[in-house]
């Protein structure tokens, strides 16, 4: 029996999330894997009920957890409280007091997907696969801020710290990765200009030792974002800080056909606890319409059979199912292109990969 803590949220997160619950349902049906929901709030809608982004229950709830499975937080609604007690916060601070410090974004293009993908296919190689590790404890998100006046002129700042402990275990947890693919790592940096940049090369180099099968390439973000759209084809493993690959990560799920399909793994030291979103965010101007792609967050909920559960049969059974669906042709808005194709929505979508899972 899995005990798995549910964060719906804001926007269309409710609408998702309620789709992956369904996925793991028949999951349940089919593997004979007993899973309970428990549900907690975070993000605007615990702003609206307590208060405060974040509710002590919710954290001692996701600590207590095999996994948690978030939608998304967020929305114009809370866009003027103070930026402590933003939605986003929950997010943060989740990351932070489960000390989830890596997050992996895969980035892979279904072949039935390339007119979805904004990249002609004599770039694409028809051949994008590539996952981006993002630090997600530290850097500036975390780093020392605040605001303040020198004489009458306001000023605010944000610190991009990192010890090497925390560089080390991000770019340990990246090369395993990387030793379970192609073993192509290329560490996304801006060590030109940044000091915490050359320590995370220092860092990486004494780290690559213990793992002399790996190709290692630097790359300063602002080529890498020019080279992610030049030759997507050429990346394997990307392993970055929080604030690039926060950035990075958004524009290379594009290259999918949609941000919408993009799943993510929030994990922690060896332990099994994780937490598991898609990378999109509230989308509130979609919310409530049943057109958001529930795909990204069904993906995310197959991570978390994988990679917190070890459930790996059912992990690949719903990959297999969500590749049957979009083989068949069914297309939420943001992945359909005029055509034959079969324009469905969240639920709908939903249905069709059901409908598809089997041992
Ligand atoms: C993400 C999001 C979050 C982040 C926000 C909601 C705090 O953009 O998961 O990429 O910046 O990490
Ligand atoms: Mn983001």
């Amino acid at each position: 029996m899995y005990n798995i803590a549910v964060i719906y949220g804001d926007g269309v997160g409710k609408e998702i999330i309620k789709e992956a619950i369904r996925v793991l349902e028949k999951i349940s049906s089919v593997f004979d894997i007993e899973f309970t929901f428990n549900r907690y709030l975070a993000g605007g809608e615990a702003i609206d009920e307590c208060g405060l982004p974040l509710p002590s229950e919710t954290i001692e709830g996701c600590k207590n957890a095999d996994a948690v499975l978030l939608g998304s937080v967020g929305g114009p609604k809370w866009d003027n409280v103070p930026s402590d007690k933003r939605p986003e916060r929950a997010i943060l601070g989740l990351r932070k007091e489960l000390e989830l410090f890596i997050n992996i974004r895969p980035i892979k293009l279904f072949a039935e997907l390339e007119s979805a993908c904004p990249i002609k296919t004599e770039i694409t190689n028809s051949n994008i696969d590539f996952i981006i590790v993002r630090e997600l404890t530290g850097g500036v998100y975390f780093g020392e801020k605040g605001r303040g006046e020198n004489n009458g002129v306001a000023y605010a700042y944000d610190t991009e710290k990192y010890d090497e402990n925390e560089i080390a275990r991000a770019v340990k947890a990246g090369f395993e990765m990387a030793m379970l693919r192609d073993k192509k790592v290329t560490i996304v940096d801006k060590a030109n200009v940044l000091e915490s940049s050359k320590l995370w090369r220092e860092v990486t180099n004494k780290v690559h030792e213990d793992y002399p099968q790996i190709e290692l390439d630097y790359l300063y973000v602002d080529n890498a974002v020019m080279q992610i759209i030049l030759k997507p084809s050429s990346f394997d493993v990307i392993i970055t800080s929080n604030i690039f690959g926060d950035i990075i990560s958004d524009e290379a799920s594009v290259l999918c056909g949609s941000i919408g399909l993009a799943p993510s793994a929030s994990l922690g030291n060896n332990s099994t606890l994780g937490l598991y979103e898609p990378i999109h965010g509230s989308a509130p101007d979609i919310m409530g319409k049943n057109i958001a792609n529930p795909i990204g967050t069904i993906l995310s909920a197959a991570m978390m059979l994988r990679y917190s559960l070890k459930e790996h049969e059912a992990a690949s059974a719903i990959e297999n199912a969500v590749a049957l669906a979009i083989k068949e042709g069914a297309r939420t808005a943001d992945i359909a292109s005029s055509g034959s194709q079969n324009k469905v929505g969240t639920s709908e979508m939903a249905d069709i990969i059901i409908s598809h899972i089997k041992k």
